[in-house]
């Protein structure tokens, strides 16, 4: 029915028209982690070179554990809120200590480290395990709320677990990473903030406040 084919349709956009980014030659969920959390304050273009030179260096979760935090801040120098890499080298001794260094391989166990909240926890999950899960950020509630015209208020907390509910029951079984990232590159390259790109998008035909000509009135963030 309905579900199927937006799935099927956003998957063969996905496949035509993905960005050919460093992560996704890789299924290594430390890889994966290292270039969600790079990516939560940072443009793409930015983080490619970062993710490329702290994967070169610290290849894996024991090397990231174990790393001076003086080596460690400078791989991130330039990147900015440097709590993301402090917590990041947490949850490697966590997965050592905790894990006897296997890295964790589900959504629940992921949110027990430091620094990985539902967001990140979906994307690893979804891309590297292929768990049945959403990866919801501001840009894939906009990407959304234009789709299916929502109207919630964006800047309350309770309209995070609304959009959870409500893409935990649109990701598909089969290929839930490829399917959370083609949102997120829907997000980067057609659904944009300010922009709105028709060519080549397959949102069209689903989108209600593109055919009505609204699409600019959403996401709704009305403040506090
Ligand atoms: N932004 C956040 N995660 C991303 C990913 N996996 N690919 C592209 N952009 C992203």
């Amino acid at each position: 029915e309905r579900i199927k084919s937006f799935q099927t349709d956003i998957l063969a956009w996905y496949d035509r028209h993905k960005r050919d980014l460093p992560w996704r030659q890789t299924k290594d969920p430390y890889k994966i982690w290292v270039s969600e959390i790079m990516l939560q304050q940072t443009q793409v273009a930015t983080v490619i070179p970062y993710y490329e030179r702290f994967i070169e260096r610290l290849p894996d979760v024991k090397s990231l554990a174990e790393v001076s935090e003086e080596e460690l801040l400078k791989l991130w120098e330039g990147l900015g809120y440097y709590s993301r890499v402090r917590n990041m080298q947490a949850a490697a001794q966590q997965i050592i200590e905790e894990w006897g260094g296997v890295f964790p391989d589900n959504r629940k166990d992921l949110e027990k480290l430091k620094g990985i909240g539902p967001y990140t926890g979906g994307a690893v999950a979804s891309i590297a395990f292929g768990e049945q899960t959403p990866a919801v950020d501001g840009n894939v509630m906009r990407v959304f709320s234009r789709l299916f015209k929502i109207e919630d208020d964006l800047s309350k907390a309770k309209t995070k677990t609304l959009f959870e509910k409500l893409l935990s029951q649109i990701v598909p079984a089969d290929r839930p990473g490829d399917f959370n990232q083609a949102i997120m590159d829907l997000g980067a390259t057609k659904s944009m903030p300010k922009v709105y790109d028709p060519v080549d998008n397959p949102l069209p035909d689903y989108d209600a406040s593109y055919q009505s000509d609204t699409w600019q009135e959403y996401p709704v963030k009305k403040g506090k």
